[in-house]
C-alpha cells in the first residue's frame, strides 16, 4: 500500500470527524484505492483547545505555512469555512499544484471562478461535492450520471439549520429554541445570519444552477429571503391549509436566461419536499430524458458532511495515484441469512 499524507485546513466539527473517518475507513479506502491517507497536518486558530477527537501531537498547527511548505502532502480538505483567509489559502494550494477538497459553498460560490481557473492552469482537482447538502451525492450525480441530461430545472430544501427549525415550530417550539439545537448540534454556520437570512442556500442553489446548467451563476443572481420574520402563526396557517412551509432554493432555466431564488414556501403536503424533516435535505433535478430525480439526506452534521469530503479525497488519491478501484470489488466474506432471522 502507498501512504499518502494529508492536511486539514479547519479542525471543528467537520475537520474533526474527516480525521475520524479517515482513521475508521482506512482498510476500505486502501482496499479500493491502493492508499492509506494519513492526516500529518491540520490548521487551527487556538492549538490548546478541547477537541472531541484528538490527534496527535504535532498535527494541529496555527500556521498555514506549516502545509503548504510541506511537500509530503498530496490532498488538502479545507474545511475552514469563510470566505477568507480560506480563499487565499486554496488559491495557494492550487497555484503550487496541490489538489484541494472544500466543504465551503460561500468560497465556491464567491471565488470560484478565480479558484477553478487556477486549478485548471495547475492540472490540480479543486472538488466541492460536501459543499452542496453534505452527505447526499448531488454533484456527482449531476457531473457525471446526467452529463448527457439537459438538466432545466433544480428545486430543493439546501439548508438542514431552517429545515430543522421549521419541523421544530411545527411541532409548536420557538424558533430561537430550535435554532439553539441546530447550533449545538454543529449544523448551524459560524454565523447563524447563513442560514437564517438564506445566504447559505442562495450559495448552494448557484453552485447547483452552475453545475446544473453548465454556465456560471454568479451569488448576486440569486433573489434571496431568508425565514427570520416566519412565526408560528406562518407556520399554522400552512398546516391550515395542508401545507408545510419550507425554505426552498430554485433555479429554472428558460431559453438562454436562468432564474435562481430562495425563499419560504408552501408546500403542499403530497409533494416530495414536504416529507424532508429536520437537518435532512432533498434535491429534485428536472430534464428531458430523466424527467424528474429526488435525491434526499442528510444535509448537515460532521460525519455526514465528511463522507462527502472523504470520498472526494479519495477520488483525488485514486484518480491520480494508480489503481482506483481496480482492486477486486468483491472483498467481504458474507453468508446468506436464514429466512425469519431479520428482525
Ligand atoms: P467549525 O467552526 O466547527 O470549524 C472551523 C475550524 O476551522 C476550526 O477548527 C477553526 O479553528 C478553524 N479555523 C477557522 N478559521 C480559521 C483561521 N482563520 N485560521 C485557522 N483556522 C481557522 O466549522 P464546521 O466544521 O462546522 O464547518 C467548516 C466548513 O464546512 C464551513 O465552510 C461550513 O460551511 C462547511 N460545512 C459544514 C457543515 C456542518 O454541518 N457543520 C455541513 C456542510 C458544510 P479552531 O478550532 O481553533 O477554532
Ligand atoms: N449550515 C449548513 C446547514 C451546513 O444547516 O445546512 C450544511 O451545509
Amino acid at each position: 500500500s502507498v501512504d499518502v499524507p494529508v492536511a486539514l485546513l479547519g479542525y471543528g466539527t467537520v475537520g474533526a470527524a474527516v480525521h475520524r473517518l479517515l482513521e475508521e475507513s482506512a482498510d476500505e479506502i486502501e482496499r479500493a484505492t491502493g492508499h492509506r491517507l494519513r492526516v500529518t497536518r491540520a490548521l487551527v486558530r487556538d492549538t490548546s483547545k478541547d477537541r472531541g477527537f484528538s490527534p496527535e501531537p504535532g498535527v494541529l498547527s496555527d500556521d498555514f505555512a506549516t502545509i503548504r511548505d510541506d511537500p509530503a502532502i498530496q490532498v488538502v480538505a479545507e474545511v475552514m469555512g469563510g470566505v477568507d483567509p480560506a480563499g487565499d489559502y486554496v488559491l495557494e494550494l492550487l497555484r503550487a499544484g496541490r489538489p484541494v477538497v472544500t466543504a465551503n459553498k460561500q468560497l465556491v460560490a464567491r471565488r470560484g471562478a478565480e479558484l477553478f481557473e487556477a486549478a485548471a492552469a495547475g492540472g490540480v482537482q479543486l472538488r466541492f461535492e460536501a459543499s452542496v447538502c453534505a452527505a447526499i451525492p448531488v454533484i456527482k450525480v449531476l457531473r457525471e450520471s446526467l452529463v448527457v441530461t439537459n438538466v432545466h430545472r433544480v428545486l430543493g430544501i439546501v439548508n438542514g439549520t431552517t429545515n430543522l427549525i421549521l419541523s421544530a415550530m411545527e411541532g409548536g417550539r420557538p424558533y430561537g429554541e430550535a435554532l439553539a439545537e441546530a447550533q449545538r448540534l454543529g449544523f448551524a454556520e459560524a454565523d447563524p445570519t447563513e442560514d437564517v437570512a438564506g445566504i447559505d442556500a442562495a450559495a448552494k442553489t448557484a453552485i447547483l444552477a452552475t453545475v446544473a446548467f453548465g454556465t456560471r451563476v454568479p451569488l448576486d443572481w440569486v433573489d434571496v429571503e431568508g425565514i427570520e420574520h416566519v412565526t408560528l402563526d406562518h407556520v399554522v396557517a400552512a398546516r391550515a391549509l395542508d401545507m408545510h412551509l419550507k425554505l426552498i432554493g430554485r433555479a429554472t432555466l428558460v431559453g438562454d436566461r436562468v432564474d435562481v431564488r430562495v425563499g419560504p414556501a408552501f408546500v403542499d403536503r403530497h409533494h416530495p419536499l414536504a416529507a424532508v424533516e429536520g437537518a435532512f435535505n432533498a434535491v429534485m433535478l428536472q430534464g428531458d430524458a430523466i424527467r424528474e430525480i429526488t435525491l434526499e439526506g442528510p444535509g448537515a452534521g460532521g460525519i455526514e458532511t465528511a463522507s462527502a469530503v472523504v470520498a472526494d479525497m479519495v477520488s483525488v488519491v485514486g484518480t491520480t495515484g494508480t489503481g482506483f478501484l481496480q482492486n477486486d470489488p468483491v472483498w467481504r466474506k458474507l453468508e446468506r441469512l436464514p429466512a425469519g432471522d431479520l428482525t
